[in-house]
């Protein structure tokens, strides 16, 4: 069946052009790392084991949510539409949903396409009648699609509480382009709700630091990227829980003075002294409408667990 599943990939921006923007985010005062190079192919796999933690609540409590109201979420959405999963990663949740939305085409979006490669044959295996592709892209800046996707009702799907992993700018462009794509589709999508900061601390600094092993795991991306000599162990996960901006802020903090260095540059890093890897920003259910109204959306209908620790919701 493998042979059944294509792959595309597209490519946003060149080694160089990669290069220049870990330098940049790396000299500033405040250093900082895109979330994007959490995901390479092990850092995928940590993402998934992630998702299996107790204490990591958002995956099971979005899964309640799709398998309880899955009718309710069928007939909102429609039957037999273009797929089109942003960040599909283990493909899980989205193929939790085939049989009973039927879609004609499936193509899982994800920024490493080496796990995509492990992932589709055997899910094309398992829904032989679905039209299924990879496609690696990186569409944290725009979101291009290859012209493989017909141009009819095409139902975005962005689970996970991915939009939570942009500023509230970048998230309004970002539904702003789903808007003009869908070709009267829609948009469904999973985002976490703002709880107690021990919650959050919970899932986001997790005992047997597993959060942590993905977390550092972006300076062992970043040394492959630009050759640098970053030490794993001589920088530990820090989180910061931010009320005021209500999101989880993830950090990666130098244990010693040091200096990191790499082609043409150097950075000296303070005992103490952070880089940023990612915020998770937690909405409520006014915040979300809101920036959906923004983007010219408009919630169809929204999901919630018992506790509304979580919502999915369908907007057009
Ligand atoms: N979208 C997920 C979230 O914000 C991504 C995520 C979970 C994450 N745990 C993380 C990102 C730890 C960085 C570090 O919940």
């Amino acid at each position: 069946m493998s042979e059944l599943v294509s792959f595309h990939e597209i490519q946003t921006t060149d080694s160089e052009a990669l290069k220049t923007e870990i330098t940049n985010s790396l000299l500033q005062k405040n250093a900082s790392l895109s979330p994007k190079f959490l995901y390479d192919n092990l850092g995928s796999h940590l993402f998934d084991a992630i998702t299996l933690l107790p204490e990591y609540y958002p995956t099971r409590t979005e899964e309640l949510i799709f398998q309880e109201y899955a009718d309710s979420i069928t007939q909102a959405v429609g039957t037999n539409r273009i797929f089109i999963d942003l960040g599909a990663g283990n493909c899980q949740k989205a193929a939790q949903l085939f049989s009973q939305l039927t879609p004609t085409h499936y193509f899982a979006l994800d920024i490493s396409v080496q796990y995509l490669r492990e992932i589709l044959p055997k899910l094309q295996g398992q829904y032989p009648q679905i039209h299924m592709a990879g496609v690696g892209v990186d569409f944290s800046k725009k979101l291009l699609l290859p012209d493989a996707v017909p141009k009819s009702e095409r139902i975005f799907f962005y689970p996970g509480s991915s939009l939570g992993n942009f500023s509230t700018i970048e998230a309004i462009d970002f539904l702003k382009q789903i808007k003009e794509q869908a070709c009267d589709g829609g948009l469904l999508f999973g985002i976490d709700l703002m709880k107690d900061a021990p919650i959050l601390y919970q899932a986001y600094d997790d005992p047997l630091k597993v959060t942590a092993a993905f977390n550092l795991n972006i300076l062992r991306v970043v040394n492959h990227l630009i050759g640098a000599n970053f030490a794993v162990q001589n920088f530990s996960h820090q989180i910061v829980i931010n009320e005021e901006l209500m999101r989880v802020e993830l950090y990666l903090e130098s244990l010693q003075n040091q200096v990191v260095s790499w082609p043409g540059h150097q950075r000296v890093f303070q005992v103490g002294e952070r880089i940023h890897t990612e915020n998770s920003h937690k909405y409520t259910l006014n915040s979300i409408e809101t920036i959906l109204e923004e983007a010219g959306l408009q919630s169809q209908k929204i999901w919630q667990d018992p506790k509304n620790w979580f919502a999915v919701i369908y907007a057009k």
